[in-house]
């Protein structure tokens, strides 16, 4: 029996995935991707990190970035990341990160970085700080992903060319040394919403809006959800149905069929005859509900920095383990010494 679910155990694809601890997270990171790695524990091999790494290509001030770091951390395990499950650690603690990292910028060319579209935005948003991190950005992410042998990576679509990248690096490694790393695979949730902005639902759902009620944070207070929802800009058909030019609807609707399980003819039959008023009412509570118990645990998680301190030591020890075994593989190929 023991040695069954070790087979099982070994034959689950490895899927890995990582967030940048760089402020307030919303509804939109949440029904979009982080419930989703939630509910991918049972079936993968889920490995998910904080990639604080990452989040210093953009300047970062020490004391507040030191707390979004534990916050981002504290946070997944308070959407359900069990570490008795996952792999969850933070992306600094584990050395080969920045190590591989290297090896892989020496096998990545300028003009592939050039043509990163995150990159030409970034680099233009901010001109007074265009590093070589940033520049090199792809490439850590592809350490990030090829360390743990990964074979799937769950991304959204301003994520999918660094992904690509990731993959034409692994080949060509693969090529140029033999056997170094698995080929990693775009994961599609089956389920995922793409959240928009409540005050102008053409747009995606940003933390960094101007207007606070755009956006939902998953630890914003009940009585802050609510307003945000009944102040959601709708149109001036007061009818509860999915169509073109109803994109606020459209977006409300999403959030509500992400947070219920209920499919768009429910809700439809549901709010047949109702107001926009009522819908927006039902919204907003059913978010209020869905976050609470996040709410809840991330205080109480916040208020345990010895617990946290375990979980994300143990967390670093196991990613090194892992990574530590790919990394001195890479290095011998490549020609290095032994230590
Ligand atoms: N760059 C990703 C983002 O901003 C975060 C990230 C870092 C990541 N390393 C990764 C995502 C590896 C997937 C795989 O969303």
């Amino acid at each position: 029996m023991i040695e069954m679910e070790n087979v099982q155990q070994e034959s689950k694809k490895v899927i890995f995935s990582a967030i940048q601890p760089s402020g307030t997270l919303t509804l939109g990171n949440y029904l979009g991707a982080l419930k989703n790695w939630a509910a991918l524990q049972d079936e993968f091999n889920c490995i998910y990190s904080v990639a604080d790494l990452h989040a210093i290509t953009v300047r970062q001030e020490p004391a507040k970035f030191r707390k979004q770091i534990i916050e981002t951390f504290a946070l997944l395990l308070a959407i359900g990341i069990d570490p008795q499950k996952s792999l969850v650690f933070i992306q600094s603690q584990v050395s080969q990160h920045a190590e591989l990292a290297w090896i892989l910028n020496c096998n990545t060319q300028f003009g592939e970085l050039s043509r990163m579209t995150q990159f030409k935005d970034k680099s233009a948003r901010h001109a007074d700080n265009v590093n070589v991190g940033l520049f090199a950005y792809p490439s850590l992410m592809a350490a990030d992903i090829l360390l743990y042998q990964a074979d799937l990576v769950p991304v959204g679509a301003d994520q999918k060319q660094h992904l690509e990248l990731s993959r034409d690096i692994a080949i060509r490694m693969n090529n140029v040394y033999g056997n170094c790393f698995t080929v990693p695979e775009p994961y599609i949730p089956k389920i995922g919403a793409r959240v928009m902005s409540l005050q102008d639902p053409s747009k995606k759902m940003s933390k960094s809006d101007d207007n606070i009620n755009a956006y939902v944070a998953i630890l914003d207070k009940p009585e802050d959800i609510m307003r945000k929802f009944k102040r959601a800009v709708t149109d001036s058909e007061a009818c509860v149905k999915y169509g073109e030019g109803k994109d606020g609807i459209n977006n409300l609707m999403g959030i509500y069929s992400a947070v219920t399980g209920k499919s768009y003819d429910d809700i439809q039959a549901e709010f047949e005859g109702k107001g926009y008023g009522d819908f927006k009412t039902a919204v907003g509570e059913a978010v209020v509900e869905q976050l609470r118990p996040i709410r809840e645990r991330f205080d109480n998680l916040m208020k345990d920095k010895a617990y946290l301190e375990t979980i994300y030591h143990d967390g670093a020890a196991k990613a090194s383990y892992i990574a530590g075994k790919t990394l001195n593989k890479i290095q011998r190929k490549v020609g290095f010494l032994k230590r």
